[in-house]
Order: structure tokens, then C-alpha cells, then sequence
């Protein structure tokens, strides 16, 4: 595993690696960054990321690079804080002259200083409410000094309180009219008190992003990013940036006033005064992280006029957009919008240096600013100085890198406008500005393939094309991180002309493979790369899957519930069933794919399929599937690391639940690896391993074994390898009333025969219990109660030790026949040949019963997770009935979509599906089969099953887990 991801960033490492992004950049020149590959060659790549929108004048661009050079040769002093810090001196200036310039406007601006963007944003906020916060002191002041005017006014008795005074609702409120100045100074004092209490609110657009920072964290929309530190932040209000005319319904709301008291012409009045409360407005000229939206003109001048009139400032984020990046200093300029802050960075530092600048009109500027607000490494001469070379290479030529980027942007817009054109099918939308531009994807929600499905509901499509882009193509885009869907492309202005060709030919391949959902493509570089890719052309395979839709469902008489089934991979050579275009993948290939994806295993649900029964009810039974193996879940449960795949599944289930499903079954090792459910905390639905079901269809299943091979149940012995665990004791319990004799095979490990008496005494106890009841018995319940203790027992009547009766059966056996008649215990799986039924339910990691085990004819019932009996045993032994449990044939022969089937025929479910289904149609709203399962709710379960027209189809006879 790489230092990166061990040390750095644990979960984006095994993204980066999932996505096949895991490179590292050893060299970067101009637009090209250099891996190396397997021999350790160097790999260009063209870079369209461009170091997130900082890298406008390209990686190492020379005249920046000697410049630094000559600053470190110059050993200039990097850190002299608290000095006069010229170099940041000059690079002020430069940047007032420029801003100036550009907007048309006189009155210069004084910057601070910082590292990040977020912090420029933050400085720029704090800024603000400093403004905002004395401009509240001095109106309480003058509020205070004309209370304090009209108290002696009045004393004096040269003025008297106007009656309307106490009109003011505020007022009215708190002092009943006719009262005295003291009252009514009181009521404004305390309406005055509480206003002030306010807390500042800030404004931004939705999809903006400000920052990360704990501040400016609060004013970046995405609420996966900022909700969680809700608590720690200021109020933020966002506002579409196509509505401006819902800005004067936010003013409206959000205003709160001041009473003030007015003496004049010998009368005391009260006026109100609106107190700032809005302390800034946030804009991105044009969103970046968000998917890249331009403000227009009109939505520009909307914001100014709105900032303009409730008197709140205008802080225009350039971190991104300016510095060139728009074809302008400032992409605010290019519609006419002027800020009263900017924020700079990004490719201020020139690929270089960490710098960021707060810019504010000097009129604006608070003078201890400079003491309360401060950064170590703020100002100093290195970045300084490189950010002043970056400025003065912009403005060289009178603007000529600018136009340069609007040439060059407008020439890659109109190739990105030829690929929209030939694939409408494909690309949505094509948007930008300058070399800031997105492609917006198509949803590919509702496309048939399930790697294409799957990318589009976790919203990672933009990522696996990235993957594809780097590997393929050598060319390196990311999605925007709040939009999955649009492919951000940011590059130097030095991108040539055959860099954009390079663009053209890879978008319109990957447009090709997306139309024809051909996705070997972007499957192969996310898997082991020493695997060669199988072909290299691209394939049509739309319409080899069917796809998803369905009959309108018929009218019913009952509630339809919708249910979740979990299931996962069995093995990852089953993705060709589910995406016919991995076909030509190799199995190694598939599976280091899956284990790549081990970050991000959720996949996209299947539609439900709508079941209906007998009785009325219907349910829509849907699959909400995980990309995980077997194999992979095996490993969790070998090492015992559970947590992950746990927190996994109750993702799955989360997400069922807020989907509207009432029931929840977990399929295959899903149930295994949560202890059968009970590892599970999910408030509001039920849940199921499907265990009673699966035991009562395999009991079924056994029967017709039998049945076929042309003898009864009754007349056989059963031979229960590894019988303690708790399905097999239940299977145990269920064949002992039917049939007189069960061997019990342990294993050869120390206490196993210990366990096995356990399992005995509970098969008593239940035989006991059965006896007990009264009613006609069969199997071992009616021979026992000839047994002359079973009598004795009965005779006495109910009380006594039930508890111990199961012990006390077995001892009574032992005792009066030297050897018990009915369930045999022992180590010799040699016991196994005079058995006709066999349960194979041990915990071995390995099959290890072959055809030599079984008695002729045998039925065996293989329900161990991995199987026991070794693969290929029926084709040894083609007598043999090889089962590994019942399959539930639906009541209309409902059936699961056809990729989604794996060893099922249409018309069928496993039985742990049906139980499921059966429990949205029987409305069971608690946990059915959670933790261990009883033998009476096996016996509930087949009753209402069979109710609802859910019967034994068939017993499955492949290695299917
Ligand atoms: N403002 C804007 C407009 C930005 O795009 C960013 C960062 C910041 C502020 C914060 O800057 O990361 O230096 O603290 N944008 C990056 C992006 C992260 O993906 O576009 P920072």
C-alpha cells in the first residue's frame, strides 16, 4: 500500500487506486505532467486539472521558476515578521492597480495577506462583520445619548412623551400607554437589548464554495461538507442564483430595527432604525466546485443593487475565477460587477507558492484590522515575490495573456460544442468561461448496464471516466467535486492547438463508449493493470440486456408494501451477466476490479419486481445489491474485520428505509457477517436473514429428494455433519418428528462431541415438548413415549425440571439400551454411509466430503457457507440428489430481472428472497429471523408462505455460494 494512503489519506488513497488515479507525478512542464509506468518510463499526460484552477500560467512556468531561483539566491529574509514588508508592499500595490484598472474605479484597496483561498474568504468575512459590528455600536451610541436627551428634556420639563409613542407595537408590548417616560424608556430599552442580540446572517448562492475552513466551511453549499459543523458557524442563507427578485423577500424577513427616541418641539417620539444584520453577500462570478455557472450580467447587477440598498457588503470570490482564469483579471469585470472585497489565490501563487490576498476598498478598511486579525507566514518575501512576477506576466503586452485565454478557451469550447452536437445523447450541456469550463454528462441512471447504473446513483461517473481519461487517453480531468457529473477543465493559457485535438479524439472515444455503454473500457483501468486489455475497439451493446421496464401491475385488493433483498456478488465473473460488455474481461481481471471497488460497494438498486398473492397484499421486491464477492466476504469473517462490511450493509439498509421499504432480507453472507441481522442499528424497518424459510423450503426440498429417488423421509436415517450450530439444530429437531434415527457427525477438534450432546438434549427437549402438548406423534416424539420414564412423566403430570428433560432423556437412554437408539454421536464421517438424508452444515474452510462419503441414492442437503462437499460430486455420482437448499417458485410467476437471477429460472426466488417478500405481504412489521431462529418459527413461516401461494419450486443443485 502506498505511504500516501497508509499515512495521508486512508479512503481517497483506495479511491484513487479503486478509479485506477493511483499515479504519481514525478514531473510537471507547461500542460504535461510525467508518471512513470510498470518499467518506470515517463508518462505524459496532459493536464486539464490544472492543479484545481491554480495553474493558469501551466506547471514550472521558466520566468517563474528562475524568478524564485533568484529570490532564494538572493537569500532574501522569507520571514521578517513584524518589519516593514516591502516585497508584500509592492505586490499590494500591483494588485490595487490592477483591480483598479479593470473595474474603473479610483479608490484603491488594501490587501491582507494569506495561504489558502479559505482563508482569504474568512479574512474578507471577519472583515466585514468588524464593519458590520461598529456601524451597530455607533447606532446603539446615538440611540443611548438621545434616550439620555429626552430623560433630561422631560426632567426639565421641557418636553412631554407624544402619546404615539406607545403605539409602536414594540412598545405597546412592554408599557401600557399614559405611562411615564421611564416606562417607555424601559420598553425601547428592552426591545433595543433583544435586537441587539442578533446574530449576523451572510449570504451566498447555492452551489457556491468558499472554503473548508471552519468559517467559510458555513458558506459553501454543500451540505455534505458544511452540515456536520452546523454548530460551530455563523448563519447563512443561499439563494438560487437564477431568483435575485427572492432577495428582497430575505431582506424583508431578516429585518430587525432599533427603537429610537426623538426629541423635538417639546415632544418625546420613537422613530425605528433598521440594524444592519446582513453582514456580507457572497458571489463566485462564475461557480466553480460546483459544476461551473457563470453570473450573468443581469444577475450580477441584481446582487449589487440589492447589496447597495440594504447596505451590506459585496465580497466577490475571485480565488478561482480571476487571475486570468476568464480571459480578465477579474471574471467579475467581464459583466460589469464591482465588489467591495475580492478574494484572490490559486494561480496567484503561480504554481509555486501558497498565497492568498484579501482585497477591500481603502474607505472600507478598519486600521486595527491589522492587529486582530494575523498569519504567521502572511506576507512573506517569497510568495510575495512570486506572486508579483505571476501579476506582472498577466499584465504584460497590454493584456495580451488574457486575450490569449479567450482565444485559446473559445477555440476548445467550440471542439467541446462539435462533440455536444454529435452526441446530444451524451453530453448535456457545455458551459464556461475562458479556460474555466465544464461538460455536463447525461444522467446515466437509466442505462442498462449496471457499471454505467451504479456510477450514475453514487455519483461517481465523472471519476470512473477520470480513470479512464488518465490510463487510456493520458489525459487527466476531474469531475467537479459537488457536480459527479460535470467534467471540469481548467488549463494553462499555453494550451496548444494539438493539446486540443489530443481533447477532441479522447471525448468523442469516451462519448462512443457511453452512447454504446461499451464499459470494458472503463472498467479495464480501474483493474490490475498488468492485465493487457482484451480489445481495443469499441462495441455496440446496447440492447443485449433487457432492460427494466415493466407490465403495469395489475390492480390489487390489499396494501402493496415495497421490500429491500441485499444480495452482493457471488463472483465477480457473474458482473458479464449484469454488464455483457465486461465479456471479454478476464476472471483476474473482474475480480481485482471488485476488490479495487472495495471503498465504494454500493450499487444501484433494481427496480422492484412486484409480487402479488393470493390473499390481496402485493410488495415491490427490490434488490439493493453490493459490489462485494464472496471470496471478500469470507476474508472479512476469516480475519474477523466486520466492521467495515457491517457499516456497509447498514448503509444499504439505511437507504432502503428512506426509500420506503418496510422490510429489509439480507441475503447470502450479508446475514452471515451481521450475525444474522443483529449487528444491525436501523431504526423504522424490518429485518430478516431469512433463515426460517430457507430451513422449512430445505426441509421440502429433502423431502422431494426422496420422493424422486422413491422412498419416504420416515423409513431413512439422517446424518447431520456439524450439528451444533444453530440452523442445523433446527433442521435436526424438525426430521426427529418425522423420521427414527439421526447420526450426529462432529469433527475431530476437542469438544465437539460435548457440543454434539448439547444438540441431542435440545433435540429431546423439543421432543419432549411435543409429547407434552399431547396430539398424535410421529418419528422419535411417539417411539419415546413408550419409554417408561416418558410415562412416568406424563403420569405426574406438568411441573418439575422441564428445562432438564432433554439431559434426563438422553441419560435414560444411555442407561436402559447401553447405547442411545435414536441419535448417535461421533467423529467418523465413515457414519455418514448408513445414512439415505444428509444435512452437510459444517464450519470447515474447505469442502471436504467427496463421493466416497455417501450411501447410494443419497439426498444431501449442503447448507455450509463454503459448501462441504467438494464441487463436481453428482458428476462422480450421478445417484446422488446434490442440493443446497429449496427454491420458492412466486404465486404468478413473478420473476427477478434476467441479470439479476444468477442460478434462479424465471418464475423463482431462493427461499431467503421469498421470506422477505412474504413478510411485505403478510404486513410482518418486527424482525422475523434475527439471531438464532426456533423451530416453531419455521413451522409459522411454511404455513403462511404456503397462504400466500410461496411453494417449494425445485432444490437448487449448483455451487452457488
Ligand atoms: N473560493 C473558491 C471560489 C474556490 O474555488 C476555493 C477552492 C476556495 C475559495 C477555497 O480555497 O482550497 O485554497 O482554501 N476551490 C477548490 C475547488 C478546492 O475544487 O475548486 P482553498
Amino acid at each position: 500500500m502506498s505511504q500516501f494512503t497508509e499515512f495521508v489519506q486512508p479512503q481517497m488513497g483506495r479511491i484513487f487506486t479503486a478509479l485506477g488515479l493511483d499515479v504519481e507525478y514525478v514531473r510537471a512542464e507547461g500542460n504535461t505532467l510525467h508518471h512513470r509506468d510498470e518499467q518506470g518510463a515517463e508518462v505524459p499526460v496532459l493536464d486539464l486539472m490544472g492543479g484545481y484552477g491554480s495553474l493558469i500560467l501551466g506547471h514550472n512556468h521558466p520566468e517563474i521558476v528562475a524568478h524564485a531561483h533568484d529570490l532564494l539566491d538572493q537569500r532574501r529574509a522569507v520571514h521578517a515578521q513584524f518589519s516593514l514588508r516591502e516585497e508584500a508592499g509592492r505586490l499590494g500595490a500591483a494588485l490595487s492597480d490592477v483591480v483598479r484598472r479593470e473595474t474603473s474605479v479610483k479608490e484603491p484597496y488594501v490587501a491582507t495577506f494569506g495561504n489558502s483561498g479559505a482563508e482569504a474568504v474568512e479574512a474578507a468575512v471577519k472583515h466585514a462583520e468588524l464593519v458590520r459590528v461598529r456601524a451597530v455600536a455607533e447606532l446603539a451610541d446615538s440611540v443611548a445619548a438621545h434616550v439620555e436627551r429626552a430623560r433630561e428634556a422631560v426632567g426639565r420639563g421641557e418636553a412631554v412623551v407624544d402619546a404615539d409613542a406607545f403605539h409602536a407595537p414594540a412598545v405597546r408590548e412592554r408599557a401600557p400607554e399614559g405611562e411615564g417616560i421611564e416606562a417607555l424608556l424601559a420598553a425601547v430599552g428592552a426591545h433595543n437589548t433583544a435586537a441587539l442580540a442578533t446574530r449576523p446572517l451572510f449570504l451566498a448562492l447555492e452551489r457556491s464554495f468558499h472554503g473548508k475552513l471552519v468559517g467559510s466551511v458555513q458558506l459553501t453549499y454543500n451540505s455534505g461538507f458544511r452540515t456536520p459543523f452546523a454548530h460551530l458557524g455563523t448563519r447563512v442563507r443561499f439563494v438560487p442564483m437564477d431568483r435575485p427578485e427572492l432577495l428582497d423577500a430575505i431582506a424583508d424577513e431578516e429585518r430587525v430595527t432599533l427603537l429610537d427616541v426623538e426629541t423635538d418641539g417639546g415632544r418625546v417620539r420613537v422613530v425605528e432604525r433598521d440594524l444592519p444584520v446582513i453582514t456580507a453577500f457572497l458571489v463566485e462570478p462564475v461557480q466553480g466546485e460546483g459544476g461551473i455557472h457563470a453570473l450573468t450580467v443581469e444577475q450580477g447587477r441584481a446582487i449589487r443593487l440589492f447589496c447597495n440598498k440594504v447596505g451590506t457588503a459585496l465580497i466577490i470570490d475571485e480565488v478561482q475565477s480571476g487571475l486570468g482564469r476568464c480571459g480578465a483579471f477579474l471574471a467579475s469585470s467581464l459583466i460589469g460587477l464591482r465588489g467591495d472585497y475580492y478574494t484572490l489565490s490559486k494561480s496567484l501563487g503561480g504554481g509555486l507558492a501558497k498565497i492568498s490576498a484579501m482585497l477591500v476598498r481603502k474607505s472600507l478598511y478598519q486600521g486595527e484590522f491589522d492587529i486582530i486579525h494575523s498569519s504567521t507566514f502572511a506576507m512573506d518575501d517569497f510568495s510575495s515575490g512570486v506572486a508579483r512576477k505571476v501579476v506582472e506576466l498577466l499584465e504584460a503586452g497590454d493584456g495580451q495573456l488574457y486575450r490569449q485565454v479567450t482565444e485559446r478557451g473559445e477555440r476548445l469550447t467550440a471542439v467541446l460544442n462539435d462533440l455536444k452536437a454529435a452526441y446530444p445523447d451524451v453530453i448535456e450541456d457545455v458551459r464556461g468561461k475562458g479556460l474555466f469550463l465544464g461538460v455536463q454528462l447525461r444522467d446515466q441512471g437509466g442505462a442498462r448496464s449496471m457499471v454505467l447504473r451504479g456510477s450514475a446513483y453514487t455519483g461517481s461517473l465523472g471519476y470512473l471516466l477520470s480513470g479512464y481519461l488518465l490510463r487510456q487517453e493520458r489525459i487527466r480531468i476531474a469531475p467537479t467535486g459537488s457536480a459527479g457529473n460535470v467534467l471540469r477543465i481548467q488549463p494553462s493559457a499555453y494550451l496548444t492547438d494539438e493539446e486540443i485535438e489530443q481533447v477532441r479524439g479522447a471525448l468523442d472515444r469516451l462519448c462512443r463508449i457511453l452512447r454504446h455503454e461499451d464499459t470494458l473500457h472503463l472498467v479495464h483501468p480501474a483493474s490490475d493493470r498488468r492485465i493487457p486489455k482484451p480489445r481495443a475497439e469499441i462495441r455496440d451493446f446496447r440492447g443485449t440486456l433487457p432492460g427494466y421496464e415493466q407490465d403495469a401491475p395489475r390492480p390489487v385488493t390489499g396494501p402493496v408494501r415495497k421490500v429491500a433483498f441485499l444480495n452482493h456478488l457471488i463472483e465477480p465473473a457473474h458482473l458479464r451477466q449484469v454488464d455483457p460488455a465486461l465479456a471479454d474481461l478476464s476472471d483476474a481481471a473482474l475480480r481485482s476490479f471488485v476488490l479495487g471497488m472495495d471503498p465504494v460497494k454500493k450499487a444501484a438498486p433494481y427496480p422492484g419486481v412486484r409480487i402479488d398473492s393470493p390473499l390481496g397484499s402485493a410488495v415491490e421486491f427490490a434488490l439493493y445489491p453490493l459490489m462485494v464477492s464472496s471470496e471478500q466476504m469470507g476474508g472479512y469473517l476469516a480475519s474477523g474485520d466486520v466492521t467495515g462490511i457491517r457499516a456497509d450493509i447498514e448503509e444499504r439498509v439505511q437507504a432502503a428505509r428512506d426509500d420506503g421499504c418496510a422490510v429489509a432480507g439480507l441475503g447470502m453472507y450479508t446475514s452471515i457477517v451481521t450475525n444474522n441481522c443483529t449487528s444491525l442499528r436501523v431504526p423504522g424497518i424490518a429485518l430478516t436473514s431469512g433463515n426460517a424459510l430457507t430451513v422449512a423450503m430445505g426441509v421440502q426440498a429433502m423431502e422431494r429428494g426422496a420422493q424422486d429417488r422413491g422412498w419416504k423421509v420416515e423409513d431413512a436415517t439422517l446424518a447431520v455433519v456439524g450439528a451444533a450450530g444453530n440452523i442445523a439444530s433446527v433442521y435436526s429437531q424438525l426430521f426427529a418428528e418425522r423420521l427414527g434415527r439421526i447420526v450426529l457427525v462432529g469433527s475431530r477438534r476437542d469438544g465437539s462431541v460435548r457440543r454434539l450432546r448439547n444438540t441431542v438434549h435440545g433435540i429431546y427437549q423439543e421432543c419432549w415438548s411435543r409429547i407434552a402438548a399431547g396430539g398424535e406423534l410421529t418419528g422419535i416424539p411417539a417411539r419415546l413415549a413408550e419409554e417408561p420414564l416418558i410415562t412416568k412423566w406424563l403420569a405426574e403430570g406438568p411441573g418439575g425440571d422441564d428445562a432438564g428433560r432433554g439431559r434426563a432423556i438422553a441419560e435414560h437412554l444411555q442407561e436402559r439400551y447401553g447405547s442411545d437408539p435414536f441419535l448417535t454421536v461421533t467423529q467418523d464421517s465413515a457414519a455418514l454411509r448408513e445414512a439415505q438424508l444428509v444435512l452437510a452444515a459444517s464450519n470447515s474452510p474447505e469442502p471436504f466430503l467427496t463421493g466416497e462419503h455417501f450411501a447410494d441414492g443419497a439426498v444431501i442437503c449442503d447448507i455450509a457457507v463454503p459448501n462441504n462437499v467438494v464441487p463436481g460430486v453428482t458428476e462422480q455420482r450421478p445417484d446422488l440428489a446434490y442440493m443446497l437448499g429449496g427454491i420458492v417458485a412466486t404465486p404468478n410467476g413473478e420473476s427477478l430481472h434476467p441479470s439479476a437471477r444468477a442460478f434462479l429460472e424465471a418464475g423463482q426466488l431462493f427461499a431467503c428472497m421469498a421470506e422477505t417478500a412474504l413478510m411485505g405481504l403478510a404486513g410482518l412489521d418486527r424482525h422475523y429471523s434475527y439471531g438464532n431462529i426456533s423451530r416453531q418459527q419455521v413451522i409459522d413461516i411454511a404455513a403462511l408462505a404456503d397462504a400466500h401461494g410461496l411453494r417449494l419450486a425445485d432444490y437448487k443443485s449448483a455451487h452457488s455460494v
